[in-house]
């Protein structure tokens, strides 16, 4: 029998889905599974149309295209043969010269450590982006692929169909800031770069792709390879055609400079703002590529030297935990601290218990430390032979270390956390995010301050910022009248932050900077956003369920209300404003100085933010402008001395 209850039930179950498949990236089943849902659902819809409300059914449309299409490459899309002995590449060297009956050019490649993908060009014109697949066929991810600006709609080619083949890769500083975002938005972190990259490309929304500011470098050619003489001479056109290529390739003579220059590679390896894994070494000549031919998967005329990760070894010295700002407690292991691809490292994440059983690990263990494609050092495991006697499993603790309540297993998660909204730890941590640069972004008040401030019972609330006085600071360790003038002028400053920061500041679970504008966007100002229900919530483009749910849920707290209205009454006003794009004070901090004749404070922050940039209080190193007018004093000499561009205020308006 079939009941709403059920069928909304099922409605929920395909909407959870879909986020972990959309949004974290991650499905928890399979795609088969997914499938028979979504057909369970539309059967009962069919069967009781006026229950239909607000079905994911109904959301399959626009961007969400259910499955890519299957596309063939002419030419299948091979794999390299790995070594990873200095021996094995000269042997590679010998069997080339058996081959050929003379030493062979090379050209030598970054081995990118991203998603292979083919672009295919119909007499010059971009009509279709594959996945590798399995090498014969892949998925059609066209659209996906029309989000990187450096692969080219049109080129200069007369051939009926071209395959351009490289690698997508994303950017460790943008990884970087993608994981920030996520940890914000208390969502799961993506593994690495290249994992970020795979699981972008499989997004159904392009849309979403755009945000993921992938990158490629092309490193081969498919389908249309006859119109080249050679590798090094394909690079060449295609990067004159506005392709990127490689960076760091050589064409080299014989096996030493090879290894030489893979030396210098893995020299430079950790600098490079990109995950490589290796080099990959190519008979330069296609018609020497033809001659030595393939065997089975890979081709005789290519090889990749790959590098292993730095790993070390060290003990751990204890097990803590760490409790996170929404409560989410972490096991991190203290470790005798070692230089590791150039950084010391003294603590790893353990991630949650799970981990620490799998790999059973426990206190004064000597472990192997590995910093790969990930940020964050790993354990990799353990060296049993080294384990102390006596040492015991290590166990998750059932209170807080902070507030000492009873920690909670959520379901379908396996974190553990402090339900407690008042533990102090939790407490301190919000407070140290909401000044934070990505949130209300307040000078001069970074962690040691706050903590000073908390343990001092001066702020207990985000809302205590904007009540301290000068009489509160004045006799703290550390303070003198400029410190303290410094640090209330920027919380001052930081009352003109836009709504979608202060939105974000306040540390709603799952909420994270792009849901913080896209709600800041729609509701306009504070006391509207206090007011928002649910099912405006959800109508909002790019709010799921689960961000609608959380915030509901923070709504419905008296708490959070009481400290939304006291910042209210604070004097914090933040509107969103249409912020107008691409401008030139876009992304430029200022600092404004003196007495304006046309405007007063308020209105020229007001302009600089609608435009992008942002105020700060005090000139510094960062400061990219100074906006000064009558009587300015110390602020514009510091700007002189330290180079910065000081505007007056005809040339304000004028830049409006
Ligand atoms: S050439 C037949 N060049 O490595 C030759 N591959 O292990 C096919 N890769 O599937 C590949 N950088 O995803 C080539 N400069 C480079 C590369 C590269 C990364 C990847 C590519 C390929 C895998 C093979």
């Amino acid at each position: 029998m079939e009941t709403k209850e059920a069928y909304f039930e099922l409605c929920k179950e395909v909407e959870r889905h879909d986020y972990y498949y959309f949004v974290e990236n991650s499905p928890v089943i399979s795609d088969y599974d997914y499938d028979l849902l979504v057909k369970k659902l539309e059967s009962i819809e069919k069967k009781h149309p006026q229950w239909v409300v607000e079905s994911p059914t109904s959301k399959v449309g626009g961007g969400f295209k259910g499955h890519f299409r299957a596309a063939l490459h002419t030419v299948p899309m091979l794999s390299l043969s790995n070594t990873y002995s200095k021996e094995e590449l000269f042997d590679f060297f010998d069997r080339l010269e058996k081959g050929l009956g003379t030493r062979p050019h090379v050209f030598c490649e970054l081995k990118m450590d991203g998603i292979a993908v083919s672009c295919v060009y119909e007499k010059g014109v971009f009509v279709q982006g594959i996945t590798r697949g399995n090498g014969i066929e892949g998925e059609d991810i066209t659209e996906n692929l029309k989000t990187i600006k450096t692969i080219p709609q049109k080129i200069p080619s007369d051939e009926p169909r071209l395959e351009v083949r490289g690698e997508v890769y994303m950017e460790k500083g943008v990884f970087e800031a993608i994981n920030r975002e996520r940890a914000l938005a208390d969502e799961e972190l993506m593994k690495n770069p290249r994992n970020a990259a795979g699981g972008s490309l499989k997004l159904l929304d392009s849309a979403m792709v755009a945000k993921r500011k992938l990158s490629i470098v092309m490193y081969g050619i498919g389908a249309g390879y006859k119109a080249f003489k050679s590798q090094s001479d394909a690079m060449e056109q295609l990067k004159s055609w506005g392709f990127s290529i490689g960076k760091k390739s050589m064409l080299a003579q014989n096996a030493s400079q090879v290894w030489e220059h893979i030396d210098s590679i893995e020299k430079v390896r950790s600098e490079l703002p990109f995950d490589i894994d290796g080099v990959v070494i190519k008979v330069d000549q296609f018609s020497e590529q033809k001659e030595l031919g393939e065997t089975g998967k890979s081709p005789r005329w290519a090889i990749a030297y790959k590098f292993a990760a730095e790993r070390k070894k060290t003990v751990i010295e204890s097990i803590t935990v760490q409790v996170g700002r929404t409560g989410v407690i972490t096991p991190v292991a203290e470790l005798t601290p070692v230089l590791l691809a150039g950084s010391t490292i003294s603590r790893a994440t353990l991630h949650n218990q799970d981990e620490i059983e799998r790999k059973d690990i426990r206190e004064g263990d000597t472990v192997v430390i590995e910093k790969g494609g990930d940020v964050i050092p790993k354990v990799v495991e353990v060296d049993l032979s080294k384990r102390v006697e006596g040492a015991k499993p290590w166990k998750m603790p059932k209170a807080c270390p902070s507030c000492s309540q009873p920690l909670t297993q959520m379901e379908s998660e396996v974190a553990v956390r402090c339900l407690n909204h008042s533990c102090p730890k939790q407490k301190l941590r919000h407070l140290i995010f909401f000044a934070s640069k990505e949130a209300m972004d307040i000078d001069h008040l970074g962690q040691k301050i706050i903590e000073t401030l908390f343990l001092q019972g001066l702020v207990k609330e985000a809302s205590d910022f904007y009540r301290l006085k000068r009489e509160d600071l004045i006799d703290l360790e550390g303070f003198q009248e400029k410190s303290v003038n410094n640090l209330l002028k920027s919380i001052e400053v930081s009352k003109m932050r836009p709504l979608g920061r202060l939105i974000l500041a306040l540390g709603i679970r799952h909420v994270g900077k792009i849901s913080a504008d896209l709600i800041a966007k729609t509701v306009g100002t504070l006391s509207s956003f206090l007011n928002l229900k649910r099912d405006q919530l959800v109508k909002m483009e790019g709010i799921g369920t689960i961000v609608a749910e959380s915030l509901e849920d923070y709504l419905s707290d008296l708490k959070n209300r009481k400290l939304i209205e006291d910042l209210e009454k604070l004097g914090l006003k933040p509107e969103e404003k249409e912020v107008i794009q691409d401008h030139s004070f876009s992304g430029k901090a200022f600092v404004l100085t003196g007495t304006l004749e046309n405007y007063s404070r308020q209105e020229a922050g007001d302009l600089i933010l609608a435009r992008g940039g942002k105020v700060t209080s005090s000139v510094t190193k960062r400061t990219d402008v100074v906006l000064y007018g009558k009587s300015a004093g110390s602020k514009l000499k510091k700007a002189e001395e330290l180079g910065v561009l000081l505007m007056t205020e005809e040339a304000f308006t004028k830049a409006l």
